[in-house]
């Protein structure tokens, strides 16, 4: 009943906040697969420094042209059948304290989603009609900061967070996202989990009207001026610098913890064993990417006729059955899954971070800062053959013996 519940409260939330006319989809995507690619952050890069799960339509490629991808796209993993546009979050993987390998941790299907492969649950909000303005073709935008270790100290009021569940068929499932100030927490949960747990990525609601992306994919959008939040923030005001109300795109990713709960497969330094595919162990860093692509005006019209969960009589549904079949070839080959002894992309990463402090030397032992783990560097790679992006590793990395 837990399903019930918590949809009974989102109604709730919404409907206190702005009235009648508030709209919130809610819809499952399946994986259309698991990659080493991000056309956002990292275009034209095969492979990326770090492995993404992808949901959504399979116009998805490493290069995405800033053009209608609903027109590019042949099918989605959505249910929502105008929905081709794609979302994409880092995988956690857990790190073996006995072994130091990492494994992936399988996502299981949210709450009343239905028969999904792994993938995401997907909101939609706005607080009524004709009070947010659906994407243009052709957006994008970037929430969270992968480069952040520390909390951000918005109390409650946070674009990401975990929430570890009580027990099986996410029980405790009942407050809005990110508002439980007990199951609730910015970075990775501290304690097993006994039911798994589920991570929330919110995105910015605000635009300045004008910018389909901007360098750092963050620029052209904004929260409202109380912060980010789940649902409720919706009601809140925009800055002048970008004052045009987006509809809240929020995703939700469950993951199935339950070979990893027992006490002796966590480490005994109090520490959690749990990492992001971007080398994060901590959780705040903790992102997502989104690409537009509903087809014509459909988003709008969800979104303008109070459509809420998957009851909206604009849109066409498709079946889980139907829906699992859009898939998109890998475009790098290599093992995701198993024990394994790096994360994948591993080395690209150790170089980003090197890339910050200057050239390093194969063989410098540097540290990041926040863990004071030292790591070696260990392959002769040259910095122009690894994306560079100073702003998302800035800071993390200090090395030694030069
Ligand atoms: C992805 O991009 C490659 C070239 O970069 C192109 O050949 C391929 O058709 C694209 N796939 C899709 C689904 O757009
Ligand atoms: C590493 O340890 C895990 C348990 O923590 C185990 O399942 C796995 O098989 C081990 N791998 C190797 C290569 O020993």
């Amino acid at each position: 009943m837990a399903s019930l519940l918590s949809l009974i409260s989102l109604v709730g939330v919404a409907q206190a906040q702005f009235g009648g006319g508030s709209a919130m989809l809610r819809f499952g995507c399946s994986n259309i697969v698991i990659d080493r690619i991000d056309p956002l952050v990292d275009p034209g890069k095969i492979p990326s420094p770090h492995v993404h799960q992808i949901i959504g339509g399979d116009a998805f490629n490493a290069t995405m042209p800033m053009s209608d991808i609903s027109e590019i796209a042949k099918c989605t993993s959505c249910t929502f059948e105008e929905d081709f546009s794609n979302y994409w979050t880092a995988n956690v993987y857990y790190k073996s304290p006995k072994n130091g390998t990492y494994k992936r941790v399988p996502i299981m299907v949210n709450d009343a989603i239905g028969a999904a492969n792994g993938g995401m649950t997907v909101y939609y909000s706005s607080p009524g009609k004709g009070q947010t303005t659906a994407f243009k073709p052709g957006f994008r935008m970037f929430s969270g900061n992968a480069a952040r270790r520390t909390p951000t100290n918005l109390g409650r009021r946070t674009q990401s967070c975990f929430r570890c569940y009580d027990g099986p068929n996410f029980q405790g499932n009942i407050m809005s996202p990110c508002f439980d100030p007990v199951r609730d927490t910015e970075g990775f949960p501290a304690k097993p989990c006994p039911g798994g747990w589920r991570s929330s990525v919110i995105f910015p609601i605000c635009w300045d009207g004008k910018n389909l992306d901007t360098p750092n994919h963050v620029d052209h959008v904004a929260d409202p001026v109380d912060g980010p939040a789940s649902f409720t923030s919706m009601g809140g005001k925009c800055p002048a610098s970008h004052p045009v109300k987006i509809p809240q795109v929020h995703l939700e990713i469950v993951w199935d913890t339950s070979a990893f709960n027992k006490k002796e497969d966590w480490p005994t330094d109090g520490t959690q064993p749990f990492v992001l595919s971007h080398g994060d162990t901590t959780g705040y860093g903790q992102h997502g990417d989104y690409v537009f692509g509903w087809k014509g005006d459909s988003l709008q019209q969800a979104m303008d006729n109070a459509c809420f969960a998957t009851n909206c009589r604009q849109l066409k549904s498709q079946t889980f059955a139907k829906a699992n079949q859009c898939v998109v070839k890998n475009a790098v080959k290599e093992n995701n899954d198993g024990w394994l002894q790096t994360l994948p992309g591993a080395l690209a990463q150790l170089f980003l971070l090197d890339a910050d402090v200057g050239c390093v030397p194969v063989g410098t032992i540097c540290a990041e800062i926040t863990r004071q783990e030292p790591v070696k560097a260990t392959h002769p790679l040259h910095r122009s053959e690894i994306p560079f992006r100073p702003q998302a590793y800035a800071g993390r990395l200090r090395c030694y013996g030069r």
